[in-house]
């Protein structure tokens, strides 16, 4: 059996709590034994969308039997804002609010349910005031949470007052709920001194520990934050656990007891943020081919109410709205929309998306006017490998493996055939239609904002040879923690058993970066790979001073160490090297090289590599009702060296299913107040296992490894199958087109709902 084969990077492992998972015996923070006199919450929040709060009145809640605690802004220790990147965003509401939902005041009681009946007991007086709540409204009041921002390359007007065709749109695109299985959840033990010690269910310890210490007026060292896994994340517990823990850590502050705040899922979709929608417009000149000769696009995102992540996510749609494709003269605009709806957050693929969901709609609205496929304006379009390679933020694209892709799936997914057999299925059926796609994508790799690329890890080896492996990565199911134990276990040569995958905490790696931007394995696996390396060579000097040998004919493999012509099990050495007083404990660090971006110019290289991936998704539509099933998705992915294929097609294939309900059946709907409709699974509709297409193919691109020195030459995989989704969007509207005979226009917004699809066939 080969190294490969045993349990290193590349194996076909299971994730290590893939059984867990299944059996329900893995722990979550909700699972962890409760402390005696453990409290429970409820959080009373905004029912308006915007309102000056004119008084609080608590005495009759808080002498409820069974209440501990009932606290507001007043209360607060430290300082109210929770702000990632700008000051001033409170976790309880001061004197405004400005989203209904917004949290006000919160209760401890000895259970959830008396925490709940007591919340009906506090009077909130509010003078109401007239809400923002469309993003166009926002727009056109320059009502933002940030200065706009732009790229541009080239001369975009020039370019398009002498284009041959010239057109212009606008398009809406929906949000999302993250819909994690496991909600936003805290438990806070106030320990002595004041010290706090939080278990949240997030994908940033390090700033829930942060914004914690700031609100109870502490320092970083007092509070100690842990997550073994969470229950899904999705981007939703990047910055929002921070208010959750705040305000557990507040309540077990004031009542010197353990605190549980655990929201349940209507809370859950009201209270915290989702993805970005947007309202896009464009102008656009091209050939008469169907080349893109100038481009003007404006991107508006609703941001809600305050900033959180909103401007690093604008950036993002930005760097993403050229996808695959060359724009030589392009100017592009990002508007980030200030409305009083729950501010919107990190979530798959943070703006990319999105940006590239907007030049998809435009390659498809040029191939309409000029009746070809789109797959052939897409091809013509196409980013160079020597030239033609320059993005609109001045970033030369070195690795352009999109044409190798589309070769290798046009074929494999049969598409030319399928294409033509699709038309001619739709002259001979009036009411049932066919629609297929063809979707590149390509995937920036890095935090945009530089300082953001760094990652520690900690090692012990115990005497008897087991190995503790820490590293400031979370897990949220997409096995991270099983990755880089692939990585550790590779660089000593041993078993993934010996390995223990432990929790993230604060404790043992600080001052780490979210588990975000698909980069936990890059900048964890690099980190754990350092600490490793640095430990096995204090175990080659120790081998070789004690057989004599030198130390380059020291290597490890299958469990066992060789010097020359000794061998001696892994396990034998390290029990030997702790008896000669070697140090088994180490740290590792990593930082990602040559990225960079002036946001004052515009230009840099955010990103270390790109990804690339293509989807031939079919779909079949019911004319009559609206709805849609997808018949076959064929999928090929580029994730470089794969460190673990298993877990790599999961994320594959999950994350083509979730970027499909984006654009399909999931839909927030807001009243003209501003309120959630959509807050349970009865009204939100996300994919299901009947969704699934009835045939998917999903295939890693073969022999490929990234270009740059990334771990053992893998790329990330975390989010960029999530772009997939777009294809089925696009099928269903090639579906829609041939209700028109392919000679009318679509207008289609997203998602495609059944009622969308009706609304645009009746337009047609
Ligand atoms: N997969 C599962 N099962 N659950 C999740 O919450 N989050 C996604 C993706 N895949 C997620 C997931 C998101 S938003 C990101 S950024 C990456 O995983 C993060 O993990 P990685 O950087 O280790 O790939
Ligand atoms: N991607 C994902 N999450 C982030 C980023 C990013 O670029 N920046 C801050 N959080």
């Amino acid at each position: 059996m080969s190294d490969k084969e045993i349990s290193g990077v590349g194996a076909y492992v299971v994730h290590d709590s893939a059984h867990k998972h299944v059996t329900g015996e893995a722990v979550y923070t909700d699972d962890l034994p409760e402390l005696p006199n453990c409290l429970h919450t409820w959080v009373v929040t905004s029912p308006h969308a915007h309102a000056k709060i004119k008084s609080i009145n608590i005495k009759r809640a808080e002498s409820f039997e069974g209440v501990e605690a009932v606290l507001s802004a007043k209360d607060i220790l430290g300082t109210n804002d929770v702000g990632p990147i700008f000051p001033n965003e409170p976790v309880l509401a001061e004197e405004l609010v400005e989203y209904v939902g917004q949290p006000v005041v919160i209760i401890a009681a000895q259970t959830r349910e008396l925490a709940r009946e007591a919340s009906h007991l506090v009077k909130v007086e509010y003078e109401i005031l007239t809400p923002i709540l469309d993003v166009r409204e926002a727009l056109e009041k320059k009502h933002f949470v940030a200065e706009p921002h732009s790229l541009q390359i080239g001369d975009s007007k020039k370019a398009l007052a002498n284009a041959a065709n010239r057109l212009q749109g606008e398009i809406d695109l929906g949000g999302q709920d993250h819909f994690y299985l496991e909600g936003q959840i805290c438990v806070a033990h106030p320990l002595e001194d004041d010290d706090m010690k939080v278990y949240s269910s997030t994908q940033h310890p390090a700033e829930v520990q942060k914004m914690v210490a700031r609100f109870l007026n502490l320092a970083k060292h007092s509070v100690v934050v842990e997550v073994r896994r969470m229950g899904g994340g999705f981007g939703g517990k990047e910055t929002q656990p921070a208010n959750i823990a705040c305000m557990a850590a507040l309540l077990a502050n004031k009542t010197k007891k353990s605190v549980k705040l655990r929201l349940g899922r209507d809370e859950d979709m009201i209270i915290t943020g989702k993805r970005h929608d947007f309202y896009f417009t464009y102008d656009v000149g091209y050939t008469n081919e169907g080349e893109i000769t100038g481009i003007e696009l404006n991107l508006a995102s609703k941001c809600g109410h305050v900033a959180d992540l909103s401007t690093s996510i604008l950036d993002r749609a930005l760097f993403f709205s050229d996808s695959v494709y060359y724009l030589k003269d392009a100017t592009i605009n990002g508007f980030p929309c200030k409305t009083h709806t729950v501010s919107n957050t990190a979530f798959r693929g943070f703006g990319g998306p999105q940006g590239s969901f907007i030049i998809e709609e435009v390659i498809d609205v040029i191939s309409n006017k000029l009746k070809k496929n789109p797959h052939e304006v897409r091809k013509l379009n196409y980013y160079g490998t020597e030239d033609r390679n320059v993005t609109p933020y001045h970033q030369t694209i070195e690795d352009n493996i999109i044409h190798e892709i589309t070769d290798q799936l046009e074929v494999s997914s049969d598409y030319q055939k399928r294409y033509d057999e699709i038309r001619e299925y739709n002259k001979n059926n009036k009411y049932y239609k066919k629609g297929i796609s063809f979707v590149p994508t390509k995937f920036g790799v890095s935090f945009t904002t530089a300082f953001l690329n760094q990652a520690g890890a900690l090692i012990h080896i115990y005497a008897d040879g087991s190995i503790h492996l820490n590293h400031g990565g979370t897990e949220m199911g997409q096995g991270l923690f099983t990755k880089v134990a692939q990585v550790v276990a590779s660089e000593f040569q041993v078993d993934l058993s010996r390995v223990k995958i432990t929790a993230t905490t604060t404790e043992k790696v600080p001052n780490t970066s979210a588990t975000a931007a698909s980069s936990g394995s890059d900048l964890n696996g690099m980190a754990a790979q350092n600490g490793a390396q640095k430990l096995k060579r204090r175990l080659i000097k120790f081998a070789a001073e004690k057989y004599e040998v030198d130390q380059s004919s020291v290597t490890f493999k299958n469990n066992m160490v060789y010097a020359g012509d000794n061998e001696i099990s892994f396990n034998a050495l390290v029990g030997e090297a702790y008896f000669a007083r070697v140090s088994l404990s180490a740290t590792g660090f990593y930082k990602t090289p040559k990225i960079y971006y002036d946001r004052s110019t515009s230009k840099g290289r955010p990103f270390f590599y790109y990804t690339y991936g293509a989807c031939v998704a079919e779909v079949l539509l019911d004319t009559l009702t609206g709805e849609c099933k997808v018949t076959r998705a064929d999928i090929l992915h580029d994730v470089g060296a794969s460190l673990s294929p298993n877990i790599d097609m999961g994320q594959i294939e999950g994350g083509f299913v979730q970027g499909m309900g984006w654009l399909t059946n999931e839909e927030l709907k807001w009243d003209d107040k501003g309120s959630l409709r959509t807050h349970a699974p009865s009204t939100y509709k996300i994919p299901v296992s009947r969704d699934i297409p009835d045939v998917f193919n999903v295939e890693i691109l073969k022999n490929h490894k990234c270009k740059e020195e990334t771990i053992y030459s893998s790329k990330a995989v975390g989010e960029p199958p999530f772009m997939h989704g777009m294809a089925v969007w696009h099928a269903i509207k090639d579906a829609i087109k041939s209700h028109g005979n392919y000679e009318k226009e679509v207008k289609l917004n997203a998602p495609a709902t059944p009622e969308e699809i009706l609304r645009a066939l009746d337009s047609m």
